[in-house]
């Protein structure tokens, strides 16, 4: 497998950094997860577009335009002659330089990326998935893609150690997002997510949803929903670029609505399929 490094591509296991490098030290830096379905990229200039925002938001400077970037991106995917459903991870730090806090001087950032196959998760799709709540303790700038996920894995975990797929974060009672989705919530036709402020990481394929309402005419009220809320909901579901819209169906233990994915959830996974295609 072919990897992008430092805008050069090479073979994976040529791939070598210092161990003092700032991505593993601080965390300091960004990364993407982009989609790829039959080897074409899904919503590629979103991510890239993000990517920059991000940068821009931690005052990373970036060695490529977003046009260079999307076209090594495009020769990442030929390289490896991918053409089945997949991702590409992008990541791009601050350097490799002696662990100092402050910003190294003159150091060139770290960028590489590379594809990995991801078939669709068909079944869970179809059928819903569990999830567990839990206290959303990350920092104030969520909308920052950083590389430092500490809370999301320990919260992630959380749901797999109690057999869930995900774990909804909610700041004292208000719903955020979840550990590496956005969710919303369905009561009486109408579609209720947190607002796309530094709370949360606004989602490519949120916005996707967000456009897919707007052509179904289902309103979609950027207002975060409570705990308190879920238990009375019609529907809910959760999206993002490797779990794309998917139904959930039980919260914390119990049933949401019949206890089956829900009618404008499954509208909206049409509208999905049509789009990615
Ligand atoms: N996560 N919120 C969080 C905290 C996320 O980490 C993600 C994506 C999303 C959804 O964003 P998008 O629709 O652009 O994928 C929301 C990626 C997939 C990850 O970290 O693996």
């Amino acid at each position: 497998p072919i990897m992008m490094s430092q805008s050069k591509f090479i073979h994976r296991d040529s791939l070598n950094y210092p161990y003092e490098e700032r991505g593993l030290q601080f965390g300091d830096g960004i990364y993407e997860v982009i989609r790829i379905y039959n080897g074409e990229y899904y919503l590629l200039k979103e991510h890239v577009d993000r990517l920059f925002r991000s940068a821009e938001a931690i005052k990373l400077i970036l060695p490529f335009t977003k046009k260079k970037l999307i076209s090594l991106l495009q020769t990442l995917i030929e390289k490896n002659k991918m053409t089945v459903d997949g991702k590409v991870y992008l990541q791009i730090t601050r350097g490799s330089s002696p662990r100092e806090h402050e910003f190294p001087v003159e150091t060139p950032v770290n960028t590489y990326a590379y594809t990995q196959n991801l078939p669709r998760k068909h079944h869970l799709l179809e059928n819903g998935v569990s999830t567990i709540t839990q206290r959303d303790i990350r920092w104030e700038n969520c909308y920052i893609k950083s590389l430092n996920l500490l809370p999301n894995v320990l919260a992630k975990q959380e749901a797999k150690e109690q057999g869930c797929y995900e774990a909804i974060l909610h700041k004292n009672g208000l719903i955020t997002e979840c550990s590496s989705a956005n969710v919303y919530l369905v009561k009486s036709n109408k579609i209720y997510t947190f607002p796309a402020t530094k709370r949360i990481l606004h989602g490519c394929v949120r916005m996707r949803v967000k456009k897919f309402t707007a052509d179904l005419n289902i309103p979609f009220i950027e207002e975060g929903f409570n705990l308190e809320d879920i238990p009375a909901a019609d529907e809910l579901f959760l999206s993002s670029t490797t779990s794309e819209i998917m139904p959930i169906i039980q919260v914390d233990g119990k049933q949401i609505g019949d206890g089956k994915p829900g009618k404008i959830s499954k509208q909206l996974q049409e509208a999905y399929e049509k789009d990615a295609k």
